[in-house]
């Protein structure tokens, strides 16, 4: 235990997947932070990261038997890899659209399929949705796969609430990762336009997100969604008319 509060995750058994780099990398380190023995994997594994590519059935399932051998139990996953795919709806090949859909939403299927058999009661499972899971932003096989994500969000909910795991989902808005830097500027300035915060964030501005619902503190909440946008999703649309409006005579 190090400083005046205890470790929140102390001892308990994550897999953090998409580790290598970005949001995930971040959340290793906090999970660590915290206590956590942290799997960190990844399908390009960097430094102590475990090769895992989250579409591969037999690949979830060596690490499932790895993790029934070493510890007998695993109390987190954070279903983290995604990729994006910026064709709009007029462009977008179906082989894109599909390969898009077996990371985003097939990829924590497999994860929450071999790993909820070995969690206890009292563990957590956080998938990394997006604010394209809630709107109809263009990136077609993007926002698709965010939306059926919500989806398995909710039932695994339902599913695994019985056994007294909880499953939840966040939304991180414009987040400073190589996901987002390999987008148009005029993408990071259209954001921030709508985001009432006014900025993008960093990836530590995301993680401690995650530390929570994992951990004892959000022992009740489940199949909840949690924006870490900035506001991006809070308005629904309408910043830009109350911006246009701001200076008027009401
Ligand atoms: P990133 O591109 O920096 O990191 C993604 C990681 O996932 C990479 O290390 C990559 O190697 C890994 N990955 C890709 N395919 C994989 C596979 N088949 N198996 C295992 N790992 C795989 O992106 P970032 O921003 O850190 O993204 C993390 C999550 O956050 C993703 O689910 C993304 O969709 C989501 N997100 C990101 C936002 C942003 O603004 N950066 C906004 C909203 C959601």
């Amino acid at each position: 235990m190090t400083g005046p509060y205890p470790r929140r995750l102390h001892g308990r058994v994550v897999v953090v997947t998409g580790a290598a780099r970005g949001q995930g990398a971040a959340e290793v380190e906090a999970l660590t932070r915290e206590g956590a023995r942290v799997i960190a994997t990844d399908v390009k594994p960097e430094g102590d990261c475990r090769r895992l590519d989250v579409t591969s059935d037999a690949e979830w399932a060596e690490l499932a038997a790895e993790l029934r051998e070493s510890y007998g139990h695993v109390h987190g996953l954070v279903n983290n890899a995604g990729i994006t795919w910026r064709a709009r709806l007029g462009e977008v090949d179906p082989e894109d659209f599909a390969r898009v859909h077996a990371v985003n939403v097939t990829g924590a299927l497999l994860g929450i399929q071999h790993l909820a058999p070995l969690m206890p009661s009292g563990s957590s499972i956080v998938n990394v949705g997006s604010p394209a899971a809630l709107t109809g932003h263009y990136p077609v096989a993007y926002t698709a796969s965010k939306w059926a994500l919500r989806g398995l969000t909710k039932t695994a909910a339902t599913e695994l609430g019985p056994r007294g795991i909880r499953v939840n989902i966040i939304h991180p808005g414009f987040i400073e990762t190589e996901m987002t830097t390999s987008a148009p500027p005029a993408f990071r300035e259209a954001t921030v336009r709508e985001t009432p915060l006014g900025r993008t964030a960093g990836v530590e501005e995301v993680a401690p997100v995650v530390v929570f619902l994992l951990s004892g503190d959000a022992s009740f909440v489940t199949g909840a969604e949690i924006p870490v946008d900035g506001g991006l999703t809070a308005h629904g649309g309408t910043k830009s008319i109350s911006d246009t409006l701001r200076t008027q005579a009401p």
